[in-house]
């Protein structure tokens, strides 16, 4: 067979303008990507893109910024994808807005992918679409190139059978996805939801070991667990870079040689973040050592902020941070930091380092790559991870110490125990195991065994025909 090229298509290109210059797009999908694309050669198509971060002559992959009209673009981003399918998604069916125009919008949106997946994609080549924004490109692209291999990853949670009730084209969404030879899910937990899925709408399908079958004509769509990962090496050896540690060493002296505590998120409320400045704030309120000796970083980086939700808790976060620094601030004291801002990952490593303990407890998160690269950037087997039950990291990472984000007084209790409670043997016996389990989940893995699997499952198809 002649080689085939990759195509990816996703709603953020890799890079962003912003007033302060050219800089890599938020968050995991990205963070998962930008790697792969940087090895293989190929065209990556962005729906949601800003044009003047596009120009890749310096990159050994092509960019291709669609030009969607702006109010589809809205109606599509913040309202069918970021206003429905990401709080039905993450459980918060009641923030969920489901309006007709929004719809047609997002299915404009991944028409104009498919088209333009369609047009750029050489003779059979592997073209893999990623997320809830473009979930209906597989079936729609296959309409139109039925010799393509086509993959499709679902970065989130896949929502309860009983919250899919409420999406009006649940059945439109799960057929758009099936057009796909493997669409890929981060745990075994959202591949069974997705089966009941399937079984509400009484589409037949098989089980093959851990994965679903999907007859469709003379071909199959196959749905399979496929946890993502990071790129271990690239932290680790920031980790042990000398200038990396060096700006740990003084986080941790500008915040007064205390016990230091970090969360690191978008500003979204799947996050958690509220609610977990609240739990502090109970802390704070309950505990004398805490007042004295913990201070609590949040990176929030801003995110969606033309949806309505996220400005709300963008202030909401605001008002936590000003409340808890004026109760519990003195002069020379902060118990809470907030960065408002995105930094860069050699900045992101010494906080890192500096942290003693890292809270990742959103309420829901499709994997949460945070959590990996906590672990990943120590260079010896100190610090403690905080985790929600409710994160798919939480399948993986089970000597995490694990929480559940929605027990208010487990939460508390939690951060007290990762904070204050004295080191044991165990500590380092914990990070030494989640140590073992992050190296097994390299971001370069994740992608390329995919592809693999890709390329055998329509090989299997071709064969039997
Ligand atoms: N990140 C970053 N700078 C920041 C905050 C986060 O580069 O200031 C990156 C972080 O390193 C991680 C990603 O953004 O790779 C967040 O991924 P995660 O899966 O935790 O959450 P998502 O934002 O995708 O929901
Ligand atoms: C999550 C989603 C991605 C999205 C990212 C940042 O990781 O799974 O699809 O790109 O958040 O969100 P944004 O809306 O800024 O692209």
């Amino acid at each position: 067979r002649s080689p085939r090229r990759l195509v990816i298509v996703s709603a953020r290109a890799p890079f962003v303008s912003t007033p302060n210059g050219i800089v890599r797009a938020p968050g995991g999908l990205i963070s998962a990507l930008l790697p792969l694309m940087r090895r293989a050669r190929g065209t990556w198509i962005a729906t949601g893109a800003d044009h003047d971060a596009c120009d890749t002559s310096e990159l050994p992959f092509r960019v291709r910024a669609l030009s969607i009209p702006s109010s589809m673009r809205a109606a599509w981003y913040a309202g069918a994808s970021n206003g429905a399918l990401w709080p039905l998604a993450h459980g918060f069916v009641e923030v969920c807005r489901f309006q007709a125009e929004q719809t047609r919008a997002y299915l404009d949106v991944c028409r104009a992918a498919a088209d333009a997946a369609a047009e750029n994609a050489p003779p059979g080549a592997i073209v893999w679409i990623h997320d809830y924004q473009l979930a209906l490109v597989p079936a729609l692209l296959r309409a139109r190139r039925p010799d393509l291999t086509i993959g499709f990853f679902w970065h989130i949670p896949w929502p309860a059978a009983e919250s899919l009730r409420v999406l009006p084209w649940a059945s439109e969404l799960i057929e758009g996805l099936l057009g796909a030879d493997l669409v890929g899910l981060h745990v075994p937990r959202y591949v069974r939801a997705f089966r009941d899925a399937l079984d509400e709408l009484g589409i037949t399908h098989t089980s093959d070991g851990g994965s679903i079958v999907v007859p469709r004509g003379s071909r199959a769509a196959r749905i399979e667990a496929w946890p993502i990962g990071i790129d271990v090496e690239g932290w680790a050896k920031l980790g042990r870079d000398e200038d990396v540690a060096a700006e740990a060493a003084r986080i941790r002296a500008d915040l007064g040689g205390g016990r230091v505590l970090l969360a690191v998120d978008r500003m979204d409320y799947a996050k958690g973040i509220a609610e977990r400045l609240e739990a502090f704030e109970r802390l704070l309120e309950q505990s004398a050592e805490a007042r004295e000796r913990v201070t609590f970083v949040q990176i929030g980086v801003p995110s969606r902020e033309t949806v309505p939700a996220y400005r709300e808790l963008r202030q909401r976060i605001e008002a936590a941070v000003g409340r808890i620094q004026g109760r519990f601030g003195a002069l020379r004291r902060k118990p809470v930091h907030l960065f408002a801002r995105s930094f860069e990952s050699t900045e992101l490593a010494a906080y890192y380092l500096a942290a003693d303990a890292a809270l990742v407890t959103p309420r829901r998160d499709g994997m949460n790559l945070v959590a990996f690269e906590y672990v990943a950037t120590r260079p010896r087997p100190n610090g403690r991870l905080l985790l929600s039950t409710t994160a798919g990291a939480a399948d993986v990472m089970p000597e995490a110490h694990l929480v559940n984000p929605y027990d208010d007084e487990g939460l508390v209790s939690a951060i007290e125990h990762v904070a204050l409670a004295p080191e044991t043997p165990g500590d380092a016996a914990r990070m030494d195991a989640l140590k073992a389990r992050v190296s097994r989940l390299s971001v370069e893995g994740w992608a390329s065994d995919f592809l693999a699997r890709l390329s055998q499952v329509t090989d299997e198809r071709v064969a039997s025909r």
